[in-house]
């Protein structure tokens, strides 16, 4: 059977999905109210200045929206925008070269900013302040450096790791918005959204129930309804009901919480192997045949996030909607935890 990946970050198959399906500007931006309307406002002063605007850092888990929304600022000022990413600029000519070919006002999208090598972020210092590079001409003790104006320009960078970043950088955005995973109501637009642009019948009672299991991340909840748009038109008459939707995604393994096979795998060795923890991460990724790190970085921030799993100093503990969620009756000594669905 074909696993379907809850993993946020994209699949092969996202990458073409994500592009097609991508809010063009703001008002298709569907949630994160609040960075909206920062972000709004941040566009609109810099637009009645004539200026470009601030540079700003989006951060957040992936699948969220940050690269859409970096797509966003430079439509929305009708700027052009230049990618790159923090592994991308190893050598800090490579960035160089990028930013001496800037023309005024564009965009420069810098990707996993947070893992950009010292010395190109030290050129990012200088240049997103004073629109200036040094350039280092010669080796050893001759070498001088050029300082060579550029052009005024807007750096959005997105990190999903805002805490890996250094102060200094971290500074010198004048605007950071945080992204918040979704809420189920607005994953059902952003369902009913894809519907329209993939000519999917979908049905409220379909749109909902997709939404629930996302895990409140839209690039999920597109990937859901691509799979469940095929199970939709192989075995049923192609419409997305709420038990059209059910069926597939027990196909897929994914459960009424959005939890697939191997998050209940590691919630049921920690309940019914360790008694509900405390255990090392190590020996959990043991007991269910993975290797710690895909535990630690798949299933866990989605577990904590919903409540079921809490990482103490000792080790990782069920909740109690953890037990429940598995049910099986809890010892009465354990963590409530947080309600089951906590987006
Ligand atoms: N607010 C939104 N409204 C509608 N669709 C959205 C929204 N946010 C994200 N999406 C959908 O989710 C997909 C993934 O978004 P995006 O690539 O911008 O996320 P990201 O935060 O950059 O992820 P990563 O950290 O993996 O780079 C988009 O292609 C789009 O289809
Ligand atoms: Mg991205």
């Amino acid at each position: 059977m074909t696993e379907l990946s809850l993993t946020p970050a994209p699949e092969p198959e996202d990458i073409e999905a994500d592009a097609s399906l991508r809010p063009r500007n703001l008002t298709e931006f569907i949630g994160q109210p609040r960075v909206r309307e920062q972000l709004e406002l941040v566009l609109e002063g810099a637009r009645r200045r004539g200026q470009p605007p601030d540079h700003i850092l989006l951060s957040g888990p992936p699948g969220l929206g940050k690269t859409s929304l970096a797509l966003i600022v430079a439509a929305e000022m009708g700027a052009a925008i230049r990618l790159t990413s923090g592994p991308a600029l190893e050598r800090a000519g490579d960035l160089a070269a990028m930013l001496s070919n800037l023309e005024p006002g564009d965009v420069l999208f810098i990707d996993e900013i947070h893992r950009t090598a010292r010395p190109a972020e030290e050129m990012l210092y200088l240049a997103m302040e004073d629109f200036r590079v040094d350039v280092v001409v010669g080796k050893g003790p001759g070498a001088t450096s050029i300082p060579l104006d550029i052009a005024p320009f807007t750096l959005v960078g997105a990190t999903t790791r805002s805490g890996a970043l250094t102060g200094p950088l971290r500074d010198r955005f004048g605007f950071t918005a945080h992204m918040e995973f979704y809420e189920p109501a607005e994953l059902e637009l952003v369902l009913r959204r894809a519907a329209v642009i993939l000519d999917v019948d979908l049905r409220p009672d379909g749109a909902e129930e997709i939404a629930l299991r996302s895990r409140g991340t839209p690039r999920i909840a597109n990937r859901l309804l691509r799979r469940v748009r095929d199970f939709a038109e192989v075995r049923a008459d192609g419409a997305v009901t709420r038990a059209v939707a059910r069926d597939a995604l027990a196909v897929y393994d994914v459960d009424e919480l959005g939890l697939d096979r191997l998050d209940r795998a590691v919630l049921g060795a920690l309940v019914k192997s360790f008694g509900g923890g405390p255990v090392g991460v190590s020996t959990l990724a043991v007991a269910v045949g993975e290797e710690p790190g895909t535990v630690e970085e798949v299933c866990e921030p989605y577990l904590v996030r919903a409540g079921m799993l809490a990482r103490t100093p000792r080790g990782r503990v069920a909740t109690a909607a953890a037990w429940s969620h598995l049910g099986i009756a809890a010892p009465p000594d354990v963590t409530p935890g947080g309600p089951p669905a906590l987006f």
